[in-house]
C-alpha cells in the first residue's frame, strides 16, 4: 500500500473524522479513541446503539499502560503471546478513555491488530483508534473494502488492503488476577488461552440471560435475506435458494448457486471464507434464500457456529 494513502488516512483520523481500514479479522470503522466527538460519529455512521462498547486498537504495548489499569503479569503474557493477533483484552480502563467509547462501562476492549495498515495508521495518527466492525449494526461484518461501500457508502475514506485473511471478529476475553472469561468465541480457542496460562481459569461466559458483551447477542451479522441451517445430508430446498457448504461433496442439494468456503472441512478455511460467503449470496438478486452447512461446535468450530447461529438467528 502507498505511503500516501496511510499519511492522508491518518490525517482524518487526526482531524476528527473515521477511517474504514483492514485489520486481519474483519474491517474496523476507526476514529481517534481519545476523541469524544469523533466516536460519536462511528455510532451515528453505524447506527450502532450507545451501549455498545468499542474495541481500542492500538500498535504498541506500551499504550496498555496508558489506557487501562491492572495490566498485571498475566495480561502481559497473554499480549505477549497474542499480538499482533486476534485477541481483544477488556480491562478496566484508565481516565484518558472517553466513557463514550466503553458505552460508560468502566472496562475497555483493546487489541493490537496483525495487519501492517492497520499498524502503519496507528502509528501514523499517533494516537489509539476505536473502531467497530465497519457495517450498519447488526448486519453482516465486512471482509473487503467493496462490503464497507455497500453498508457505508458515506464513510470519510477507506484504506483499502484487499479481503481480510481470518475472516471472522476476534476472541474477546476479560481477565482478573487468575480467571479469564472469554466473551466472544474467535479463532484463539479457549484451550490456546489455558496453554497461555496454566494457572488461570478460563470460562466460557456465553449465558444467555447474562449481557456482557453485547457480542452476546442472540441475533447479530445477519444476512438480509432469511439465512437457514441445515441439518440434514440432503434435503430439497425452495427455488432461488443458496447453499453454503464446507467441504466439497456431491451437489446432493437442488440448489441454484453453492458456495464452497473450504475444500477440505479446514476450519481456518471457512472461518476466513464464512462472512465473504454470506455476502456474496446477499448481493446475488437471484437468490431468495440461504442454507447454510453446520460445523460441529469443538476448537474454532465454536467459533463458527456463534456467528452462524446469530446471522440466522432472526430468521428461525
Ligand atoms: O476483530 C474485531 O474485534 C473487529 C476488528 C475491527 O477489530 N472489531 C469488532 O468490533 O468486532 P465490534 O464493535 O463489531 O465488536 C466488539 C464487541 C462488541 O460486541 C462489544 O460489546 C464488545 O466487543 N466489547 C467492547 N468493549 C467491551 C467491554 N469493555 N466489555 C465487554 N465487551 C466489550
Ligand atoms: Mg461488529
Amino acid at each position: 500500500m502507498n505511503e500516501y494513502l496511510i499519511a492522508k488516512a491518518a490525517q482524518i483520523i487526526r482531524n476528527g473524522g473515521l477511517v474504514a481500514f483492514p485489520t486481519e479479522t474483519v474491517y474496523g470503522l476507526g476514529a481517534n479513541a481519545l476523541n469524544p466527538i469523533a466516536v460519536a460519529k462511528i455510532f451515528e455512521l453505524k447506527e450502532r446503539p450507545s451501549f455498545d462498547p468499542l474495541i481500542v486498537h492500538i500498535a504498541s504495548v506500551d499504550d496498555l499502560n496508558t489506557l487501562t489499569k491492572n495490566a498485571d503479569r498475566n495480561v502481559i503474557r497473554l499480549a505477549e503471546k497474542f499480538w499482533p493477533g486476534p485477541l481483544t483484552i477488556v480491562l478496566p480502563k484508565s481516565k484518558l478513555v472517553p466513557d463514550i467509547v466503553t458505552s460508560g462501562l468502566d472496562t475497555v476492549g483493546i487489541r493490537m491488530p496483525d495487519n501492517e495498515i492497520a499498524l502503519k495508521l496507528i502509528r501514523a495518527a499517533n494516537c489509539p483508534i476505536a473502531a467497530p466492525s465497519a457495517n450498519k449494526f447488526g448486519n453482516l461484518s465486512p471482509v473487503s473494502a467493496e462490503h464497507v461501500k455497500k453498508q457505508l457508502p458515506n464513510v470519510d475514506y477507506i484504506l483499502d488492503g484487499g479481503n481480510t485473511s481470518v475472516g471472522i471478529e476476534s476472541t474477546i476475553v476479560s481477565i482478573e488476577r487468575n480467571v479469564c472469561t472469554l466473551l466472544r468465541p474467535g479463532v484463539i480457542t479457549i484451550a490456546d488461552i489455558e496453554n497461555a496460562l496454566p494457572n488461570t481459569f478460563v470460562f466460557n461466559a456465553e449465558k444467555p440471560h447474562k449481557l456482557i458483551a453485547p457480542g452476546l447477542l442472540k441475533s447479530h451479522y445477519s444476512p438480509v435475506k432469511p439465512l437457514y441451517i441445515i441439518d440434514k445430508q440432503a434435503i430439497y430446498l425452495p427455488e432461488s435458494s443458496g447453499i453454503i457448504i464446507h467441504g466439497k461433496k456431491d451437489q446432493i442439494f437442488n440448489a441454484q448457486k453453492y458456495i464452497y468456503t473450504s475444500q477440505s472441512f479446514n476450519h481456518l478455511e471457512i472461518a476466513a471464507n464464512l462472512f465473504s460467503a454470506l455476502h456474496a449470496m446477499e448481493d446475488d438478486e437471484n437468490i431468495k434464500q440461504i442454507f447454510i452447512e453446520p460445523v460441529p461446535e469443538v476448537g474454532l468450530g465454536l467459533a463458527i457456529m456463534d456467528r452462524i447461529k446469530k446471522a440466522a438467528y432472526k430468521y428461525q
